[in-house]
């Protein structure tokens, strides 16, 4: 199959945990590479819905490795939760799961500061998912983060966590008059969790350089999307990692030669969960029709999804800033029944036009978008199984999405089913 890239190309939840899921059959190790648990990944099988926040989606399938690369942050308790949550449901997690040893690790202090900076810039608020991810990622620039390999080590780990929580302790108590964290109890409940997690952890790059010698497929699993990402996105409405593909290389220690190929997954509409701007959002009635639908409910916190038309700015963006070859397009079947489909095509503002996606938040904020109104195909198409048994009209729509892109569509999800998909 080749190492393959996976990445959103919207701000997030674009159906990647489904279309990762078909192609991890294909793969031999399937790899997680930024982001945590503010992660949720849906895959259907057999009508059983099943959410993944931090194990890559391969572990639904037999005989694959799923690497936690040392790009992730990972909240223990989360983790140790969702290997349960796994096992309940028959699925084996045992040395098919390998954790990076340098991964970084959430602590309680990260997830109420997450909390607590959201609550005291409630007007600049980012809308984040509490889960302690920009806090630990931080942390983590700040040379001061505690990894999986220090968690292991309990010298180490302890002159860390003191410093830590020094500083933690001062900023709950002088900045935000919030109750301080006991050392001792936090030491002690991580050691515990480290005695968990110790069967799993690996040497994340030796683990798949090997992989590549031995000529193993390894398909890379993108979290939130690309303009969520800390350096392409819609900054500060972003989360704390890099996102796109290139993050790929630094959070597992894959060099960029080794990767084939980029996959961009990509909704036939356009959703974000959170704060920041939104060019192609929906008035409350088209909202709600679509919303209800596409059952645009968030994976991790429940909020609702906002929603909106196609935005090909930030479409043809993810294409250039990942190296998108190839899109799946998903959720086309949401809109089956709409008589009439608008395609984001430029923005307007202040008279100038706009065909590439603005840095200027000003612009992102109170730009026009110019659209393009395409007719719709008004019929079920979650049976389809070729591209050509589409409706004309269904057709014509990708197609020109695909125009827009300049990139070529791969395969189209008409279900959240493994079997409802079409490859091209
Ligand atoms: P991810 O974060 O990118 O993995 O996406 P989420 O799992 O958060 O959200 C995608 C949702 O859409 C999930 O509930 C999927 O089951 C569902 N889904 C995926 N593909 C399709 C599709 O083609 N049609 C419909 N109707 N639902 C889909
Ligand atoms: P998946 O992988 C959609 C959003 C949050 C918030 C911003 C920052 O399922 O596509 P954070 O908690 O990361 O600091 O929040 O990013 N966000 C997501 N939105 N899907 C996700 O993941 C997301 N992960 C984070 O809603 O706006
Ligand atoms: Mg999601």
């Amino acid at each position: 199959m080749s190492n393959t890239v996976i990445v959103g190309a919207q701000w997030g939840d674009e159906g990647k945990g489904k279309i990762i899921d078909i192609l991890s059959k294909d793969a031999d190790y399937v790899v997680r590479y930024q982001g945590g648990n503010n992660a949720g990944h849906t895959v259907v099988v057999a009508g059983e819905e099943i959410i993944l926040h931090l194990i890559p989606s391969g572990i639904l399938h037999k005989n694959k490795i799923c690497v936690i690369g040392n790009g992730v942050v990972i909240d223990p308790q989360a983790l140790l939760d969702e290997i349960e949550y796994l096992r309940c449901r028959g699925i084996k997690v045992k040395n098919n799961l390998r954790i990076s040893r340098n991964a970084h690790i959430i602590f309680p202090y990260h997830k109420i500061l997450d909390k607590l900076r959201e609550e005291k810039f409630r007007k600049t608020k980012i809308g984040t998912t509490g889960r302690g991810i920009g806090p630990c990622y931080t942390d983590k620039f700040a040379r001061c983060g505690i990894r999986i390999a220090d968690i292991l080590n309990k010298k180490v780990f302890k002159e860390k966590l003191q410093c830590n929580m020094r500083e933690k302790n001062e900023v709950f108590r002088r900045v935000y008059k919030h109750k301080t964290f006991s050392f001792r109890a936090t030491y002690d409940q991580y050691l515990k969790f480290a005695k968990k997690i110790e069967p799993f952890v690996c040497d994340c790059a030796y683990l798949l350089n090997d992989a590549l010698k031995a000529k193993k497929d390894i398909l890379f699993e993108g979290a939130q999307g690309t303009h969520l990402d800390i350096d392409h996105g819609t900054y500060p409405f972003v989360t704390s990692s890099n996102a796109t593909a290139g993050g790929a290389c630094v959070g597992s220690g894959l060099g960029p030669a080794k990767i084939d190929k980029v996959i961009g997954v990509i909704k036939a509409y356009t959703t974000r969960v959170g704060e920041g701007p939104f060019p192609t959002e929906f008035s409350a009635q088209l909202l709600k029709q679509i919303r209800n639908r596409g059952k645009e409910f968030g994976a991790t916190t429940g909020r609702p999804r906002r929603c909106g038309w196609f935005d090909a700015v930030i479409g043809r963006h993810a294409v250039i800033v990942n190296g998108i070859e190839t899109i799946a397009v998903t959720k086309l079947d949401v809109l089956d029944m709409m008589p009439k489909i608008k395609i984001c095509v430029g923005y307007k503002y202040k008279g100038k036009v706009f065909r590439h996606f603005p840095a200027d938040i000003e612009i992102l904020w109170k730009a026009k978008p110019i659209y393009e109104e395409w007719p719709g195909w008004m019929e079920d198409i979650t049976r389809t199984k070729y591209f050509s048994k589409l409706p004309k009209n269904a057709r014509k729509y990708l197609e020109r999405l695909a125009q827009l892109l300049e990139t070529r569509i791969e395969i189209i999800s008409v279900g959240s089913e493994r079997n409802q998909t079409i490859f091209i």
